[in-house]
């Protein structure tokens, strides 16, 4: 009998439903060529959640998502001005995708920063700092920091405050950090720990945890690099890193930044892992204002199916495959409107032309 993966399919706002439509594309053909079923189990999540249901993460979608085996979900969010037409807390990013992350206690954020030569042409660093590709993987600690910290709003002396409070105990940040080891013992055996231990005593209790856990991983060697200089490493000479660990904050601006090494945030998919379920997302918005257009590219929902792949149903191989499939079509000089072509001497495709493009190298 062949094994069933249940899959919550949330294709949310913007471009999320034609970049979602072309990776479940993918993954029928997975499927068509593994022994292996994928149930399909659609849920509305996000902005259009909200306008259609009141809630952007209805109770519906929860049960869904409750009982799959992976989620795999589009890029959520609205426009400014639509986005001012739902309270605050009920927006899509603090009503769906916060929540999200903390139901399933999805504490581990994988980013894969991926350059191989065939879309070294994207990346505005020059050909010499690129070459080689780079490949690093950024670990982003996901449910704890400012983002889950109390917080509040008020009034003191007559004026406005705003408090937010970066909270950790030392449970979660173990945690996170076996994550980077376990990881860089798969990879080159190298840890960057991002930190601001000159600043902020939770990166000093960080570094303590850190030292406790490392002896267990004495092959693994540990770099310690401030969170600033990080940044400006990571451009004067990305490819010194491999993986990097660090806290919710940092990650969230650090693979931000990523994504302009890579030319776009349209090449960073990501894979959310947490105690209680797993999501699947590209690290991008649902950029509204080429929606409809068919010009996105599919290759952060791609290569979030190849992660759920890899990490929620053991199929390392078809993953494998997947990033093959897609290197390839840019190999041949294809893109997509949306990704930049400072040359001019790509071929723009279609989204769904492009997922053509990748069923074809799956088939061939
Ligand atoms: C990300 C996004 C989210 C975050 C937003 C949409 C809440 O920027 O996944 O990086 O800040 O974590
Ligand atoms: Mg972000």
């Amino acid at each position: 009998m062949s094994k069933k993966f249940v899959i919550a399919v949330l294709e949310g706002d913007g471009i999320g439903p034609e970049i979602m439509a072309v990776a479940l594309d993918v993954l029928r053909a997975i499927e068509s060529k593994s022994d292996v079923e994928f149930e399909v189990q659609h849920a509305p999540f996000g902005g259009k959640a909200y306008f259609d249901t009141g809630d952007a993460f209805p109770e519906e979608t929860k049960a869904i998502c409750d009982n799959a085996d992976a989620i795999l979900k589009g890029p959520i969010g609205l426009s400014f001005e639509e986005s001012k037409k739902i309270p605050v807390d009920k927006q899509p990013e603090r009503g769906a995708l916060l929540p999200m992350r903390r139901r399933y206690n999805t504490y581990a954020n994988f980013r894969p920063v991926y350059l191989p030569p065939e879309l070294a042409h994207f990346s505005p660093l020059k050909p010499h700092v690129v070459e080689g590709g780079i490949d690093i993987m950024m670990i982003r600690e996901l449910v704890g920091g400012l983002y889950f910290g109390e917080k509040e709003r008020g009034e003191r002396n007559g004026k406005r405050y705003v408090r937010e409070t970066l909270d950790y105990d030392e449970d979660q940040i173990c945690r996170i950090l076996r994550v980077g080891f376990d990881e860089a013992m798969k990879r080159k055996k190298v840890l960057h720990n991002i930190h601001k231990s000159n600043v902020l005593i939770s990166s000093v209790m960080w570094n303590e945890i850190l030292d406790e856990v490392a002896p267990e991983y004495p092959e693994v060697e540990v770099r310690h690099v401030i969170v600033d200089a990080a940044a400006t490493a990571l451009v004067l000479n990305p490819r010194q890193f491999d993986v990097m660990v660090m806290e919710n904050m940092f990650g969230d601006i650090l693979s931000d930044l990523a994504g302009g090494i890579l030319g776009s945030l349209g090449l960073m998919p990501s894979a959310c892992i947490g105690t209680d379920a797993s999501y699947y997302e590209p690290s991008h918005g649902s950029a509204p204002d080429i929606a409809g257009k068919g010009i996105a590219n599919p290759y952060s929902m791609i290569g979030s199916v190849a992660l759920m792949l890899e990490k929620s149903c053991g199929m390392e191989d078809e993953a494998q495959q997947l990033w093959g499939a897609m290197r390839g079509v840019f190999g041949e000089g294809f893109t997509t409107a949306d990704l930049r072509d400072p040359e001019g001497k790509l071929d723009p495709i279609s989204t769904r032309a492009f997922g053509d493009k990748v069923l074809a190298r799956l088939d061939g």
